[in-house]
């Protein structure tokens, strides 16, 4: 059975950890593709709420196996701590798999990621100082360090101590930090290694072996692909691809084995870091959004921009990405306005634009063309079926499928499991 991507249509937080799990309910494999610990996927269950930064948002669903990667970057202590919290709440582990190419964040990446903050004063992108950017760079550098290594002390040791002498070189001398020791960190990830010993296999296998038996297998991305480094808002962006191709490459699973490409929009815009947004609402209307949708960063609790729908990047990813179906999430969050806006051009001078220029600072000067739907001023909240969803929401949700270019096939209404609505509306490349 071809494979199904789940991947950010924005600047992330879309509710991807959600509609994950949603899906991994039918799923055999659960693969997360891409990012790190910078990512926050949020699950809403009856046992509480789980925030997931490395491991799959299939975990909660006993019969599915988790696979963590080749694309994603592994602070192997920060996933040791998560895999020791989700066992606390009872939660098993046993289908834990992590990918022995996936690349290991070492100490000395937050801190890279830090001073390369720093030295950007005011156009800084806000990153989540996790280290991923440094740990994506030594990987196209190739000079990164492997979780396949952790599994090999003398490998480990060798590497480690080459990379330790040059990082020290940059960290003192070029930015007057402290050195980072080779003994103490050598042990701790030997010892970080043996805990994760267990879980390491060869994953892309395991995914083309559960693809040849014809099994369901969801591919999760972190972050939106807003946030692509090649396609997003650059240099606000992360470091690996956040897309349907980048999908693939991180999980080991080819362009021809995928069916379905679902895309996640939340039904208005947000943005945590730095960087434009075309369509942010520095007012009031912005103040309500963020307060209804309780918009704080999952991972570092910062409070999210916000803004109207943006379909003009919308259909740009839907294009890029060949997106198949989208799932549209926190409509609840907009029940209570009177009038709903949605950018549908931008103007740069004299010019519209229906595409986003590649220049970061022609984009943060772009001026959104809005298009005014009328709300509807009536909770959504318990709806479970497309019927319950008052006339005003289908208009709106209508409105934004034309715009988008792809069918809204799911509907977001609550944090809760049970707070998505089926629309009945056909993906682009019906079920094989
Ligand atoms: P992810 O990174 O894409 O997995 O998204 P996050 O978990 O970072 O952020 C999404 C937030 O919205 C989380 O707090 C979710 O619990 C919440 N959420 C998801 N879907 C809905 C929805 O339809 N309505 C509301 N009100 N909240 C939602
Ligand atoms: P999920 O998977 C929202 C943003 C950061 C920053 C930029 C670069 O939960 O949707 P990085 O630490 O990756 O070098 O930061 O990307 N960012 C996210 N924003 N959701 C995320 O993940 C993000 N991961 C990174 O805020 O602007
Ligand atoms: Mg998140």
């Amino acid at each position: 059975m071809p494979a199904t991507i789940i991947m950010g249509g924005q600047w992330g937080d879309e509710g991807k950890g959600k509609l994950t799990d949603a899906l991994a309910a039918e799923a055999a494999v659960v693969v997360r593709a891409n990012g790190g610990s910078n990512a926050g996927h949020t699950i809403q269950t009856p046992a509480g709420v789980f925030k997931l930064h490395l491991v799959p948002s299939g975990i909660l669903n006993p019969d599915c196996l988790c696979v963590v990667g080749a694309g994603v970057v592994i602070d192997p202590a920060a996933l040791v701590r998560e895999m020791d919290e989700l066992q606390t709440r009872g939660v098993g582990l046993d289908k834990l798999r992590v990918s022995d190419r996936a690349h290991v964040v070492l100490p000395y990446h937050p801190i890279l990621d830090q001073v390369a903050e720093a030295q950007r004063a005011d156009d800084e992108i806000g990153t989540t100082l996790r280290g991923n950017g440094p740990a994506y760079a030594d990987k196209v550098s190739r000079v990164g360090i492997r979780i396949a290594d952790l599994m090999d002390e003398a490998a480990l040791l060798r590497k480690l101590s080459r990379q330790i002498e040059q990082k020290n070189q940059i960290l003192t001398r070029v930015y007057g930090r402290a050195p980072v020791e080779l003994t103490p960190l050598y042990h701790e990830l030997i010892g970080l290694g043996g805990r994760l010993r267990p879980h390491v296999v060869p994953s892309e296998i395991l995914v083309q072996d559960a693809l040849a038996a014809e099994k369901e297998v969801v591919i999760e991305c972190a972050q939106g692909a807003m946030l692509d480094v090649d396609y997003g808002t650059y240099p606000f962006v992360t470091s690996s691809s956040p897309t349907a191709a980048g999908a693939c490459q991180g999980a080991g699973v080819a362009p021809t084995q995928v069916r379905r490409v679902v895309a996640v929009f939340k039904a208005y815009s947000t943005r945590v870091g730095g960087g434009p947004l075309p369509t942010e609402l520095l007012d009031a209307t912005g103040d309500t959004i963020r307060e209804r949708g309780r918009e704080y960063g999952t991972t570092t609790g910062r409070p999210r921009r916000t803004g109207w729908f943006d379909a003009v990047a919308a259909r740009y990813v839907t294009r890029l990405n060949g997106v198949t179906e989208v799932a549209l999430t926190l409509l609840d969050v907009l029940d209570a306005f009177e009038e709903i806006k949605v950018c549908t051009g931008y103007a740069l001078n004299d010019i519209t634009l229906d595409h986003l220029p590649a220049r970061d600072d022609l984009l943060a000067q772009v001026v959104p063309c809005y298009t005014t739907c009328p709300g509807w001023l009536r909770e959504t909240t318990r709806a479970r079926h497309a019927e319950d969803l008052p006339d005003g929401a289908h208009a709106y949700v209508s409105f934004l499928s034309d715009a988008i270019g792809a069918p809204i096939t799911m509907i977001g209404v609550g944090p809760a499991r049970d707070q998505l609505v089926p629309t009945g509306s056909r993906p682009l490349v019906p079920a094989r």
